[in-house]
């Protein structure tokens, strides 16, 4: 097969051109980076995981009319996607306080928030990803306020659905992060889609019964058995690669 042209890397993803014009091949690492670069490793098996479990979860969402840029899985590092112009915002839902919501207001972590909270991000390695609110998204004109509309809402939807799909499965949805793109149509039309990965590097997920961590902070906070975490989020969704391609089973749902 001809070597394809590399598009972009990332710290845990790489693109390459895809086979037709306005699509791209997203290559799942196993490289694991934390706090901006500062930690970074390497997780036997992770891209794996996290091209199956983001293809589960994008499918899923699909299903329930959220565009994404998901179009099929290759092979099991590599997925197609449409290519989009990716808005350099990260908005992060929040269901109960974890890491940086509890250090900034001093909230233990585990307690439930009163309502879900959204935040959002600049997507900047050099800045550190700041925390943003609309008025710089719209004033340094990183999206228009209907994009951000359509984000807002695309995210709470995300969240309702992934908290119900996870608590089938034994896994409170803590919290998590998604990136969106502009998808440019034929016709010029402009759509904001789901961009980037879901999967437990950028979610954090506990175990319902004994809050055992399922996600990247096992990574960030050294607490070992990382793959095992993935390996178990995906086993409970009813995707582990074992199972094949083609496996009808759906999740396995805890009594
Ligand atoms: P935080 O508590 O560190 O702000 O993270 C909130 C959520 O967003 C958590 O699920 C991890 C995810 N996240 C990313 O995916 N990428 C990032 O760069 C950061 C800071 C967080
Ligand atoms: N994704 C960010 C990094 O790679 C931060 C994090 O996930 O902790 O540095």
């Amino acid at each position: 097969m001809a070597r394809r042209k590399q598009v972009y890397e990332g710290k845990a993803k790489v693109l390459f051109e895809g086979p037709e014009p306005g699509t791209l091949v997203q290559y799942f690492k196993d490289d694991a980076t934390a706090f901006n670069n500062k930690k970074k490793g390497t997780i036997t098996g992770k891209g794996v995981l996290n091209n199956r479990i983001s293809e589960y979860l994008m499918t899923k969402l699909e299903e329930i009319g959220i565009p994404t840029h998901f179009v099929r899985r290759l092979n099991m590092r590599e997925q197609l996607v449409k290519e989009v112009e990716i808005i350099p915002v990260e908005v992060v839902v929040r269901n109960i306080a974890a890491g940086s919501i509890s250090k900034r207001f001093a909230i233990p972590e585990g307690t439930r928030l009163p309502r879900s909270i959204i935040e959002y991000y600049y997507k900047s390695d050099q800045l550190d990803d700041p925390m943003v609110s609309e008025e710089h998204i719209t004033g340094f004109g990183w999206a228009a306020i209907h994009e951000i509309d359509e984000m807002l809402n695309m995210s709470l939807r995300i969240n309702d659905y992934l908290a119900g799909l996870f608590l089938g499965i034994g896994i409170r949805l803590v919290d998590f992060k998604v990136e969106f793109g502009r998808l440019f149509h034929e016709n010029g039309d402009v759509q904001v889609v789901l961009a980037d990965e879901l999967s437990p590097d950028n979610m954090r997920l506990w175990d319902s019964k004994t809050n055992e961590k399922m996600d990247k902070d096992r990574f960030r906070r050294d607490l070992g058995q990382i793959e095992e975490a993935y390996q178990e989020v995906a086993r409970r969704l009813g995707i582990l690669p074992e199972s094949g391609p083609t496996d009808p089973k759906g999740p396995s749902t805890l009594q």
